[in-house]
């Protein structure tokens, strides 16, 4: 599908075309209307009058299914043209959120570094500093039969127990690993930020899929986190992928979020309190093939050939437009020449598939597009 059909006009908008329709499923009225005057009115023979309605019907059977065609082909025109609107705004959009979240990145990543050095630092000053204290306890320990009486071994006991120095022993390097540990997560979360805000070329470009799947992932976990838990399975021999980036990127990031609603609609306190995303990737052939699946609601088999619709939900309002799967669909086919199906189980869950092809050329002609 491309996004402007031949049968598009180039620069009408979509209420050009809805008015268009509109004239068009007037004039199917009119001859209906006309054809049925000329019946009552008609001073002829019965029969003159049959034959006539005979070949006025063929007439309007055949004005009727040309109009059809040209309105079938005019729907699906104001359909593409629709798309690619809300493409045009989601680029815009990701683009703004995109030099937003560059700004914060760069914000955060300073002093998350030099936090990160000083607290690296207090570590191994601690456990120089632990040491030293294990062999003053010890001297103490030695010392205090022979000063049981002096005032200073008595105080110097006192703020031992004040101090509460077995706990502090045991928890400071605990709680030290843990800070470090928390650190790098937030730096792995700035760097997935920048890597998902760069600013998107309109070229594809060779991409190793694990690393838009770790960065979308890391994006979206406050997507997922609270309700699924998240695998990766990512084959070692993975060839690059020519593609575009960011758009890549955002299918993935639509079905995981997709996948994470379809899950929390299925959680039941005590009877299902988490489920279960898995994204996987391998080469198949000459795709590369991209599986994200969830066990979440599935989806009804009544809506199944709906899903990619534009503007096609079951969400309440604000929670879900109906965007998500008709720029999946777009992104795969249209921009990349690939294919995607879904394959679903009500109750049980559902998987959608998306096949890359590996010989789209990433010069200025692609070969795919
Ligand atoms: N993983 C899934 N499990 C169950 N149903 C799904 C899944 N993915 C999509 N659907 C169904 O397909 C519909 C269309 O999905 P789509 O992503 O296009 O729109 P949305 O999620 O409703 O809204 P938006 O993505 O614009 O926020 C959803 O409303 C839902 O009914
Ligand atoms: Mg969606």
């Amino acid at each position: 599908m491309s996004l402007f059909s031949e049968a598009s006009t180039p620069g009408l908008s979509p209420v050009d075309y809805e008015r268009k329709l509109a004239a068009r499923d007037k004039t199917i009225d009119v001859l209906k209307r006309r054809i049925a005057q000329e019946a009552r009115h008609s001073h002829a023979t019965p029969f003159a009058i049959l034959e006539q309605n005979v070949g006025l019907e063929k007439v309007v059977a055949r004005k009727t299914m040309e109009l059809e065609n040209e309105r079938h082909e005019l729907e699906k025109a104001l359909a593409e043209l629709r798309l690619a609107q809300i493409q045009l705004l989601q680029a815009q959009k990701m683009e703004s959120i995109g030099q937003l979240a560059a700004g914060i990145a760069h914000e955060i990543n300073t002093p998350t570094q030099y936090v990160s050095d000083n607290v690296g630092f207090i570590k191994g000053a601690t456990d120089s500093l632990l040491k030293l204290l294990n062999a003053a306890l010890a001297l103490a320990d030695v010392a205090r039969d022979q000063m049981a009486d002096d005032p200073a071994m008595a105080e110097f006991d006192t703020m031992l127990k004040r101090t509460k120095i077995d706990f502090l022993r045991r928890q400071i390097p605990g709680a030290l690993d843990e800070s470090l540990e928390g650190l790098e997560h937030i730096a792995r979360i700035v760097a997935a930020m920048k890597e998902f805000s760069h600013p998107s070329k309109n070229v594809k470009e060779m991409l190793d899929v694990r690393d838009v799947i770790n960065t979308t992932v890391t994006v979206a976990r406050n997507e997922w986190k609270y309700v699924a838990e998240l695998e990766t399975h990512i084959a070692d021999n993975l060839p690059q992928l020519p593609c575009l980036r960011d758009m890549v990127g955002q299918a993935i990031l639509n079905l995981v979020v997709n996948a994470a609603h379809a899950i929390a609609d299925t959680l039941q306190e005590g009877v299902k309190e988490k489920g279960r995303i898995v994204i996987s990737a391998l080469q198949n052939g000459e795709y590369v093939e991209i599986r994200i699946q969830d066990d979440g609601s599935g989806i009804p088999a009544a809506i199944r050939d709906r899903i990619f619709d534009p503007f096609f939900t079951t969400k309440a309002v604000g929670k879900g437009t109906g965007q998500g799967l008709a720029i999946v669909y777009s992104t795969v086919v249209d921009k990349h020449n690939g294919k995607i199906r879904c394959e679903s189980e009500e109750g049980v869950g559902s998987t959608f598939i998306l096949q890359f092809p590996l010989n789209c050329r990433t010069e200025d002609e692609p070969a795919c597009k």
